[in-house]
């Protein structure tokens, strides 16, 4: 059983506020010992009894309660990770600035536990100068910043601004603390070795249209290329996905281009492969795909008791950007193999490694053992990471998102 870590949800004055519940909530669900500290304008928006409900714990906000034991301060040493969701713009330049007039501000400070901070605001407050600079300032000290995403806001207007959704906030407080380094390791700036640079991601599955309703498709979910886009927002980088047809939600702070086909797919990489330091093709891309698309549906008895389908090879998109690959740039493809042998496995990877021309190659068995589907659509993954000669460089078999941080271990 996993030992709980204590976790800090701080909760400041936003509307976004009543989101902060399902945040504490899935880290509660997670096993995780929550503490809620919120401001008394959080309070405004969202209950008390609602929070200590959830956290099963009480919630803090007086700096001037439980004095005696010192609760500024024993709040803030005693927590593994620190979340504050939402930050308003003033919480976020009182951070900056290092202020502690509140208890929350008191418990950061007093705090050496990672902090991860989902801003909250309109539009015209999230791109002041002064917001922007402040959040520059949180991002250099190593602060992970989640979000904000882009959509409505609380009135009629939309735009940047709208706390990331909770499970992406909480995905990504995850993926600090699962990557904390132990006592000795090195200091906790490490985790956001990922800042300043562009990650750019292929995740899901293709599908080839056969006509207007009907395609070729695979059984990718696009978890581990989700996966992959989360941790990879946890250590700072800047993310696009390209996403075809998902089953699992992106988190908004990803820029995300839909794409369907594998044509559609190549076009988008190759596009957005211009700016990208880091290109992890983890998409399972058709191979073929029908010489034509019929306009009107097939129907049966157009074409009688067998139907057969002429299908004509797609472009190698990993191999295409590997070619055209750009000094410092690196690219890691993924190796989608049935083959149960694990010998037979790493020589199927190295092959394939060869082929494809890139930097490194994540090898990862798919598809029936003993009626249980494994890699495609599950929860866990196992893969043996290879770099270009063919040496194993990491292994890691577990949850989507270690795998996904083990992949990520390997950009230097
Ligand atoms: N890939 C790609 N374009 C394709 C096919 C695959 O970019 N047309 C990428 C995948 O995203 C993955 C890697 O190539 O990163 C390997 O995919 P996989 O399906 O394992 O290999 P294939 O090249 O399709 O070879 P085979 O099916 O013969 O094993």
């Amino acid at each position: 059983m996993k030992t709980p870590r204590t976790i800090v949800v701080g909760i400041t004055g936003g509307i976004a506020a009543y989101k902060a519940v399902n945040v504490v909530r899935a880290f509660v669900l997670n096993g995780d010992s929550v503490h809620v500290v919120a401001t008394t304008a959080a309070l405004r928006f969202v209950g008390k009894p609602t929070l200590e409900a959830i956290s099963r714990n009480p919630v803090h906000t007086d700096l001037y309660e439980g004095v005696a034991e010192v609760r500024h301060v024993s709040i803030g040493q005693g927590a593994d990770l620190i979340v504050v969701a939402p930050a308003t713009a003033n919480t976020i330049a009182k951070l900056a600035a290092g202020l502690a007039d509140d208890l929350l501000g008191n418990t950061i400070l007093a705090s050496t536990a990672p902090l991860v901070i989902a801003p909250a605001m309109h539009t015209e407050m999230w791109n002041n100068p002064a917001t922007v600079a402040n959040v520059a300032v949180l991002r250099s000290r190593g602060i992970t910043v989640v979000g904000p995403g882009i959509g409505r806001l609380t009135g009629t207007d939309s735009g940047a601004g709208r706390m990331e959704e909770p499970e992406t906030i909480v995905a990504v407080a995850l993926a600090v603390l699962d990557r904390q380094p132990s006592a000795g390791e090195a200091a906790a700036s490490a985790v956001q070795d990922l800042a300043g640079r562009h990650v750019l991601i292929s995740a899901g599955g293709t599908r080839e249209p056969l006509d207007p309703v009907r395609f070729l498709g695979n059984r990718s979910s696009g978890k581990q290329g989700v996966a992959l886009a989360q941790a990879a927002l946890a250590r700072g980088a800047t993310v696009t996905l390209v996403a075809a047809n998902l089953e699992v939600a992106v988190p908004t702070s990803v820029t995300t281009v839909l794409v369907s086909s594998a044509l559609e797919m190549h076009e988008a990489m190759t596009l957005a492969a211009e700016t990208a330091e880091v290109i992890i093709m983890a998409a399972a891309v058709a191979d073929y795909r029908p010489k034509t698309v019929q306009l009107g549906k097939i129907k049966k008895e157009d074409v009688g008791d067998t139907l057969t389908l002429e299908l004509v090879k797609n472009p190698d998109i990993l191999a295409a950007l590997s070619a055209a690959r750009r000094p410092g740039q690196q690219i890691i493809g993924f190796a989608a193999e049935t083959e149960t042998d694990a010998d037979r496995l790493l020589v199927l990877g190295r092959d394939k490694i060869i082929r494809k021309g890139c930097d490194y190659l994540v090898v990862n068995r798919v598809g029936h053992a003993s009626g249980e589907t494994v890699g495609f659509g599950t929860e866990r993954n196992a893969v043996t990471v290879l770099d270009r000669h063919g040496v194993i460089v990491n292994e890691v078999s577990g949850s989507k998102m270690s795998v996904a941080n083990c992949i990520l271990d390997v950009i230097g």
